[in-house]
């Protein structure tokens, strides 16, 4: 699919050099010559420079700074002339959101404000300009479903449980409200569990690959049994473009893999790639000698139950329908070959997670959750 800048070439992404950010500033820049970006991100734990190393700076201006800032992103916004934000920045890992709510709140919900307060100071002076806000939110806004609930749709109830879906839910709510209220135009998606390179190794997919690299217990919390709708991350990318370019101004979209998976068939699924990646590849046995699949043991053998999540959501699920009405959005990536893709680009990126390792990552990976 070819994607266009019809809503701009020039725009501020907000948390580019995070997970799904760099992957979509990879993706539009790709999509179109023409396309200017600014990235305004704080650096966080999670967000790494090194996402975006091998992106031309001619057409990719990185600004470290804070979305609560809201001079700075006053300022941005008229010294580029930009007229489009895509807002990614957050803090997005539940785990700890139960340990430390306070900077969920301080990013997604004041962040978020400080970034629509900027907008319509620039965008609605006098007469106003075109101008578009679009918000990438998630699906655990919509609370959690029993295993026979029909899957999400864009009027389901607002149920978060974790300090983490309702710190999401209230930026949802002021994007809505700033609409409503003074016009900004707005349009937000709601997207399901996310995969793909640069991902942080806090979240489930890259943290059982590389504890299967090096031997380290594979955490399964509760029974395991809990359920994700999983989507490669350059099929969220496409899904976000494509509302920015032919949304309707004040709508929500879905966006969704229709792939739903138990927590244990993830896992036992990277344990198995893992094993034939080492039964087909010799050198990765000398690479990674403490992983059990060095020595023809399974990476299985890893799996370790632990006390559960507090307050889990037992099953998330997407309902893609509107966005593929009036988007024309389907998913293009099959999860067989997005997750192989993936675990290729962990194996041929070690420098990259390394590197991710030295910092915070090497105290998270020991986890706070006690062995059952
Ligand atoms: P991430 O944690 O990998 O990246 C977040 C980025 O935001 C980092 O670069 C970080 O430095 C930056 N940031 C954090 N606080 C900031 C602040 N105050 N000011 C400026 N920058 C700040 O997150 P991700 O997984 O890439 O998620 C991006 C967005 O997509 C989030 O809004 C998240 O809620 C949403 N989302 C994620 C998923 C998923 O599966 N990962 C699914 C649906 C929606
Ligand atoms: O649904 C979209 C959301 O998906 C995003 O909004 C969040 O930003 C993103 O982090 C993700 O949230 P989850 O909590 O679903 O993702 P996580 O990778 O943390 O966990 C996926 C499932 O795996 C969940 O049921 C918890 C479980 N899990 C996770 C980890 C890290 C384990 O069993 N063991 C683990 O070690």
């Amino acid at each position: 699919m070819t994607l266009s800048c019809k809503t701009t070439s020039n725009m501020l992404v907000t948390g580019g050099a995070g997970f799904i950010g760099a992957n979509f500033i990879r993706q539009r820049l790709s999509g179109d010559e023409s396309c200017r970006i600014v990235v305004l991100d704080a650096l966080t734990y999670a967000g790494n420079r090194a996402n975006l190393a091998d992106i031309d700076p001619s057409r990719c201006e990185f600004v470290h700074g804070d979305i609560r800032d809201t001079p700075l992103v006053e300022r941005l916004l008229r010294e580029h002339d930009l007229s489009t934000i895509v807002h990614f920045a957050a803090e997005s890992h539940v785990d700890r959101s139960i340990t430390g709510p306070d900077a969920f709140i301080e990013t997604n919900v004041q962040g978020t404000h400080s970034l629509l307060k900027a907008a319509r100071t620039v965008w609605l002076a006098g007469s106003g300009r075109p101008h578009r806000f679009h918000h990438v939110s998630t699906d655990e806004v919509y609370g959690s479903l029993g295993m026979s609930d029909a899957p999400f749709t864009e009027e389901h109830q607002y149920q978060p449980n974790s300090p983490y879906s309702a710190s999401k839910a209230a930026s949802d709510h002021l994007v809505r409200a700033y609409h409503h209220t003074f016009h900004l135009e707005v349009t937000t998606t709601n997207c399901s569990n996310n995969y793909g390179p640069f991902q942080f190794p806090e979240k489930l997919i890259p943290l059982m690959l590389l504890n299967c690299l090096h031997g380290k217990p594979l955490p399964i919390y509760g029974d395991g049994k809990h359920v994700r709708d999983w989507l490669h991350v350059d099929d969220h990318c496409r899904g976000i473009s494509l509302a920015l370019d032919t949304g309707r101004v004040g709508e929500v979209y879905n966006i969704g893999g229709e792939n739903e998976r138990p927590n244990l068939e993830i896992v036992e699924r990277i344990t198995a790639s893992i094993d034939a990646a080492f039964a087909a590849d010799r050198s990765l046995a000398r690479r990674f000698p403490d992983s059990p699949a060095a020595e023809g043991r399974p990476c299985w053998s890893l799996v370790t139950y632990v006390k559960d999540r507090p307050g889990h959501d037992r099953r998330y699920a997407i309902d893609p329908r509107k966005a593929q009405r009036e988007l024309g959005y389907t998913p293009q990536i099959t999860f067989d070959a997005g997750l192989t893709r993936t675990i290729a680009w962990y194996l041929a990126n070690e420098r990259w997670w390394r590197a991710v390792m030295d910092g915070s990552y090497r105290d998270w990976i020991t986890h706070n959750y006690a062995t059952r």
